[in-house]
């Protein structure tokens, strides 16, 4: 039986704990995606007890960018910062990850061919970005770009790559049957919506090689009216295994808001459990992924509070725990749950704050938590 103390290896990557930082955009970067002090001093904070740490959304184009300050590994030149802070995470002990991702249509609207890139055109999430539907050269070219990407961060010194399959930015634009309605080899039934994703692992790995660690994020289940079902994660979970992917990271869309603006309607999807969700509700999708991919599972969703992330790795439903935004609020949660201090653990308020400064386009800031790098919410 597993403890969050046990150690454990994904393709030879070694994670001293089963406890994750998973990715969090801070819009802490700068305005060309570089990495500042304020990206130091975050992730150094909270890289000194976890096992692994997942870096935010980082674009593999600045077209691709989620809010302007966004990570980037779209040229040689932002290297440097990313190497600088691999070693910062690596030198606390955990393993570093950087997730790699390209926004579609939930870009930040800061210009460039691919803003509002999409699977179909129809479908938008914000009124200042228009959708299109790419082409298959811009396919390929979307392919080779994150092939570049995950060199980039490779080159860096990051121990692996995690490729963003969720949350509908471009990979799960085309994994839902919400927003990919093509009918060309790129769309059609679950295993034909996985096409654009396993192309670009495939890319990964041949860039890669056989002995670097990919972890891929995906969405279990999409809870909007039309999006992904757990039985078509499922089978792409399946897919993604034999595909060559190392460990799945199991996220999901707690729920979508639908936005009017102009008699245009925009969805507003969640990634975070609201108030009302208990602790470690995704635990029984990511261990339903874990038993139909035979891969290991990182599970997300509320783990920083109560007995649950102990008890699911216990009993081997999933193997690492993730636990996002109670890490922004106490940077020691990780820490205090590992040494039995749960007490001591200052609460997220679940108040949405963090996320709510990003979509006003400032940097990160927490109610709870009033030493962020970022500017100071108003009390
Ligand atoms: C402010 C904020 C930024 C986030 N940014 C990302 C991101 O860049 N990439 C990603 O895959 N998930 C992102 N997420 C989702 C988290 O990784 C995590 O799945 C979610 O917060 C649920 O975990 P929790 O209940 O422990 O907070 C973000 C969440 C928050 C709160």
């Amino acid at each position: 039986m597993a403890t969050l103390r046990d150690e454990v290896m994904i393709n030879g990557m070694r994670l001293r704990n089963r406890v994750a930082l998973p990715p969090l955009t801070t819009n802490y970067g700068s305005p060309d995606g570089l990495v500042t002090d304020g990206i130091i001093q975050f992730y150094g904070e909270r890289s000194k007890d976890v096992g692994l740490v997942i870096v935010e959304a980082t674009a593999v184009r600045s077209d691709g960018r989620i809010v302007q300050g966004s990570l980037g590994l779209w040229e040689d030149g932002q290297v440097a910062g990313m190497a600088r802070l691999a070693d910062a995470i690596k030198k606390s002990g955990a393993a570093a990850v950087v997730e790699i991702s390209h926004a579609g249509a939930r870009c930040f609207p800061g210009g460039g061919e691919m803003e509002g890139a999409s699977p179909s055109a129809g479908f938008a999430f914000r009124p200042d970005v228009t959708p299109f539907n790419m082409s298959l050269t811009q396919i390929d070219s979307m392919v080779s770009d994150f092939a570049a990407a995950v060199g980039r961060a490779a080159d860096a010194g990051f121990d692996g790559v995690e490729i963003h399959g969720a949350h509908f930015y471009l990979i799960s634009q085309f994994l839902s049957p919400l927003t990919n309605q093509r009918n060309d080899r790129y769309g059609g039934d679950a295993r034909g919506r996985a096409t654009f994703a396993l192309e670009v692992v495939r890319a990964a790995r041949e860039r890669l090689g056989r002995d670097y660690p990919i972890l891929f994020r995906l969405n279990a289940v999409e809870k909007v009216e039309g999006g992904q079902t757990l039985e078509d994660a499922l089978v792409v979970s399946r897919l993604l295994a034999d595909e060559g992917v190392d460990a799945l990271d199991v996220s999901l869309i707690t729920q979508g808001s639908w936005r009017e603006v102009d008699d245009r309607r925009f969805l507003v999807p969640a990634s975070a459990f609201p108030k009302d969700e208990q602790a470690g509700a995704n635990v029984p999708l990511a261990a339903k992924v874990k038993e139909a991919s035979g891969l290991p599972v990182i599970a997300v969703g509320k783990l920083g509070d109560g007995p649950v992330a102990a008890e699911s790795v216990h009993d081997s439903l999933i193997d690492v725990v993730a636990i996002g935004r109670q890490m922004i609020a106490d940077p020691d949660s990780a820490g205090k749950i590992l040494a039995g201090k749960d007490s001591e653990i200052i609460p997220c308020e679940e108040c949405m704050t963090c996320f709510a400064s990003l979509g006003k386009g400032i940097p990160m800031v927490c109610k709870v938590n009033r030493n962020l790098p970022g500017v100071s919410p108003s009390p």
